[in-house]
Order: C-alpha cells, then structure tokens, then sequence
C-alpha cells in the first residue's frame, strides 16, 4: 500500500516551498532529504538529543519530533539560513575562538539552541546556559568550551559591543 502524502507549503529559510509530503514524514527528514538541507543532523530521532533542532515560527523545535506536514503555512529556519543571514557570527566566531566544537556534530543544534539564549535571556548566568542547553547533546563532550563560548557572547553584548 503507498503511504498517503498531503500538500504543504512552507517557506524554509525565506523561500516557500511546495511539495506532496508523505504524511509521516519529519521535518527533519523533509528537509535534509527533500530539500537537500543537510547542516542540521540526526542522531536520536526521538526528541532527547537536539541534533535535529531547527526554528519554526521563532521557536526551536525538534525538527524529528515534527511531522513536516504540520510545518505547512509556517516559516522555518535552518542552520544554512541563520548562517547565510549572519544572525550566528557572534556565535560562530566565539565558538571557533573557544574551540568549541571537535566532531562537530552537534554544533548546528547547540548554535541555533544557543541564539534562542542570546536572544530571550541576555542575562543569563552560566548555570542558566547549561539548562539552556541541557536538550542538547555533545557526545564529544565538549560542554565547557561550549558553555564559555556562549558566556563570551552574553558578555560583550552586555557590554554593549558586538565581538567577544
Ligand atoms: S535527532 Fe531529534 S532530538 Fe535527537
Ligand atoms: S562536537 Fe562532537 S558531538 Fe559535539
């Protein structure tokens, strides 16, 4: 039996897209593997290790927790459009500058959680960062430098600047 598909249309990074979507689809897996948007990663596929994490609407979701299907009429941004946007530099720069990053398998996830930060709580604390990030997981283990790469960012717009 073929699976059913529906229409959705939905405007990823700026551009509305149109497509018949099998109906169980992911988002994830709609955007990696139909549209060829393939920064942000899998890993889980279950909700826990935030590989996946895209924005819709202005919120971070899980993009394999998501059906694209339910995506349709919504905006959704990818890793590849808040690079292209420069809306991550700060973050790209102080994570390079920190080395936080090794594999480098989580760090899409762990930018777009962090920018979500940056943006909703300016003030936070270290320890608020880590519960920030607690939905994201890097298996190379690399949270300190994370942690302080995203401190750096916080800090110099604290201070009213734009570089760490
Ligand atoms: S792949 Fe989505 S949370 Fe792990
Ligand atoms: S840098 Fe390898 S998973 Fe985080």
């Amino acid at each position: 039996m073929t699976e059913p598909t529906v229409s959705a249309t939905i405007t990823v990074n700026g551009s509305a897209v149109t497509r018949r979507v099998p109906a169980r689809q992911h988002l994830i897996d709609f955007l990696r593997e139909e549209l060829g948007l393939t920064g942000s990663h899998t890993g889980c596929e279950h909700g826990a290790c935030g590989a996946c994490t895209v924005r819709v609407e202005g919120r971070i979701v899980r993009g394999c927790l998501m059906l694209a299907a339910q995506a349709d009429g919504r905006r959704v941004e990818t890793i590849e459009g808040l690079s292209d946007s420069g809306e991550l530099a700060e973050l790209q720069e102080a994570f390079h500058r920190r080395n936080a990053l090794q594999c480098g398998y989580c760090t899409p996830g762990m930018l777009i959680a962090a920018q979500d930060l940056v943006m909703r709580h300016p003030h936070a604390a270290r320890e608020e960062i880590r519960e920030h990030l607690s939905g994201n997981y890097c298996r190379c283990t690399g949270y300190q430098a994370i942690v302080d790469a995203i401190e750096d960012v916080l800090a110099a717009r604290r201070r009213g600047g734009k570089k760490a």
